[in-house]
């Protein structure tokens, strides 16, 4: 790193004001921002463009200008752009330059939050799992090698940065550093300073850096840091008041800013949908402009946790987060201004002049009606498709990260060691499953093994029989004390008690066969065998169907159990309307074709229905009734 920063110190100037030139920086008197030299406060909405598919990113920027927004904030994921120690992808769904060009186009200010972590209940909160190659390693803190890994992607990031900032003629107003980290139990100044240095090396001593924390002293006792602008985050519920005289104990002058003002909340799954009234968050919203802080609200638009990159929190349990990151949002996951994107607009016009003529309309939503699949074969038929390379071969089991899987599935088996003439438990005695595992033997399905909930499956069988556990990876923690989050067999099985041992790992790539077109067959030619009618384990199924007109579409897969679906070789994401509350997938219209037959492709974990069939709706149900567990 030494000569990279030499040479930027060399050839750079950062921000040194001239008169004229555009400036934004805090008035400590005045206890505002100081936009070239006049008192400016934003009122601002989070998007993700992680979670939107590019196509889009111009009408929903355009929706939130249209509401009166000023300024957006976004996150931007790590291991989202980093997905190999080294290797940096900024291309396609991932061109963080396109979608801020498009800010500048339509005269929004930017708010980056470049982490290193971020939360945004995305995996693992941001940080790539092949952090997690150094066993021990200690996230989030002055560990050598994790600031070894920050200090590399921050090398690569912060250079495409620079030109964008304000002060250089760009829409970047402020940066965050770290996230919330006053939540984390290590409250190490150390790593803060460090991360201050970084970006002041690579971006100038004259950008606005600030930290968001939650609004507690303990806190903001952790999160904030001398030289860096503290900010605070709280919803509709909290007392707008209270919460900036709790950040003023360690802000005593400088701007009032909520960094997120929650609109919504995240869907976990099997609990309740997660709403707020539009009345309710535009009262807060009013109450918190009169006070003349800035803002920013979380989320405007939410959008979608797309193949298998949705977080999940912990507390006393395992929560995974579901598909949809909807949030129940003033602009829904299909980029739709609802009620309460509405009310937000007029109570931001009592502060500032909100854009005139006509609101874009929702784009086109379309009913496809039903489709019907077939079965391809069971996932142990196609272990030649979908193994990456030779199986590992152990005494006892490994994880993902020991064979450097990152996402999806794995399979484990082992010869079952005796006949099982009776029921016996199969058990994950230390709750050593991450996170879900489907179990059968002889390919006969048993059921599942799942985290914090379910220890023991009853198995029965012949002396020699596989025993088959795919385990699923359901999205690592994103917050809190656990992110050192591995996956897969973390602890050893029991049968009847004693250890197995011997596994054949089977590490899979099920995503790059779909992409490239697998299982190939035409709709008519679905190969059959009798052993192929059963409807449970994990199990393909795969259909086409063509359409007339494209538009955006909900996949409706309500009696199938578990799964994850691909259309056209895209990762649509995760079903499990057994569990809800997402009962609908939300499918963008860019992934569909006019000119030639969609593929619809089904991984189903469970137990499929009797009647393979997808319905593609047009409008989408997340709020489905939770079933008993
Ligand atoms: C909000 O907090 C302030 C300051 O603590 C207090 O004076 C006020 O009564 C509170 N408002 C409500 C509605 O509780
Ligand atoms: C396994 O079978 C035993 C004996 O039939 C029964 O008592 C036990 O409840 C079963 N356990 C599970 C997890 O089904
Ligand atoms: C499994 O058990 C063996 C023997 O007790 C132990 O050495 C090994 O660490 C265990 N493996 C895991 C993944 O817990
Ligand atoms: C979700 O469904 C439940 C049960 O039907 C209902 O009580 C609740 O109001 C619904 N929530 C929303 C946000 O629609």
């Amino acid at each position: 790193m030494g000569t990279a920063i030499l040479c930027l110190l060399l050839v750079c100037c950062f921000c040194d004001q001239v008169q004229g030139d555009p400036s934004f920086t805090i008035d400590y008197t005045r206890d505002c921002f100081l936009k070239d030299g006049s008192c400016f406060r934003y009122i601002s909405g989070s998007i993700h463009y992680f979670r939107v598919p590019p196509i889009y990113w111009k009408d929903r920027l355009l929706k939130m200008y249209m509401t009166g927004l000023n300024a957006i904030q976004v996150y931007v994921p790590w291991n989202f752009h980093e997905p190999q120690p080294g290797m940096f992808n900024f291309d396609g769904d991932r061109d963080l330059e396109h979608f801020l060009d498009l800010t500048v186009e339509l005269g929004l200010l930017v708010i980056l939050r470049p982490g290193p972590y971020i939360c945004a209940e995305w995996d693992m909160g941001g940080l790539p799992a092949w952090l997690l190659h150094k066993k021990n390693i200690a996230l989030r803190t002055s560990d050598p090698d994790y600031l070894n890994a920050v200090d590399s992607w921050l090398s690569v990031l912060l250079p495409k940065i620079r030109p964008r900032l304000y002060c250089n003629g760009g829409n970047i107003i402020s940066l965050q550093v770290e996230n919330e980290y006053g939540s984390f139990h290590a409250c190490d100044y150390s790593y803060l300073r460090h991360l201050q240095t970084i970006f002041r090396v690579y971006l100038g001593d004259d950008v606005v850096l600030f930290t968001t924390d939650g609004n507690t002293n303990k806190e903001l006792k952790c999160g904030t840091l001398q030289g860096l602008l503290a900010t605070v985050d709280f919803g509709p519920v909290d007392n707008a008041t209270k919460a900036f005289k709790l950040l003023r104990r360690v802000q005593p002058r400088g701007p009032l800013v909520n960094s997120e003002y929650y609109t919504g909340w995240l869907d976990y799954w099997g609990e309740k949908h997660a709403s707020s009234s539009a009345e309710q968050v535009s009262r807060g919203l009013q109450d918190i402009l009169e006070t003349g802080a800035s803002v920013n609200m979380y989320m405007f638009e939410g959008g979608t946790n797309f193949g298998y990159w949705n977080g999940a929190d912990f507390k006393n349990t395992y929560k995974p987060i579901t598909t949809s990151y909807d949030y129940d949002a003033p602009m829904t996951e299909a980029g739709d201004p609802t009620d309460k994107l509405m009310a937000i607009r007029s109570i931001i016009s009592k502060f500032r002049s909100v854009p005139e003529g006509p609101f874009p309309p929702p784009t086109p939503k379309y009913y496809y009606g039903l489709v019907s699949l077939n079965k391809i074969g069971d996932l142990v038929d196609f272990l030649d498709v979908f193994s990456r390379g030779e199986p590992f071969v152990t005494q006892y089991p490994i994880t993902f990260e020991d064979v450097k899987q990152v996402f999806g599935f794995v399979l484990y088996r082992t010869h079952l060691p005796f006949d099982i003439p009776f029921f016996i438990p199969l058990s994950s005695q230390l709750n050593g499953v991450h996170d879900r595992a489907y179990i059968s033997v002889g390919g006969r399905f048993y059921g599942v093994l799942e985290r914090d909930s379910i220890s023991d499956v009853n198995v029965t069988g012949n002396a020699g029989e596989w025993l088959d556990v795919l385990v699923e990876n359901m999205g690592r923690i994103n917050f809190g004390a656990d992110v050192n989050d591995f996956k897969g067999l973390v602890g050893n099985l029991t049968l009847g008690g004693d250890i197995l041992t011997d596994w054949v790992m089977y590490s899979l790539d099920i995503d790059g066969p779909i992409a490239a077109g697998w299982p190939y067959v035409p709709d008519n030619h679905i190969r059959m065998n009798p052993q192929w009618q059963s409807r449970t384990g994990a199990t393909f199924y795969s259909g086409t169907f063509q359409i007339t007109a494209v538009g955006d579409t909900f996949l409706k897969l309500s009696k199938w159990t578990k799964g994850q679906v691909w259309i056209n070789g895209f990762n649509v994401g995760r079903y499990w309307p057994a569990r809800g509350p997402q009962i609908t997938l939300y499918v963008p219209s860019n992934i569909l074709s006019l000119s030639q037959p969609n593929r619809i492709t089904i991984l189903e974990l469970e137990r499929a229905p009797d009647w393979p069939i997808a319905v593609f709706l047009d409008r989408p149900i997340l709020n489905g009734t939770l079933p008993r567990r």
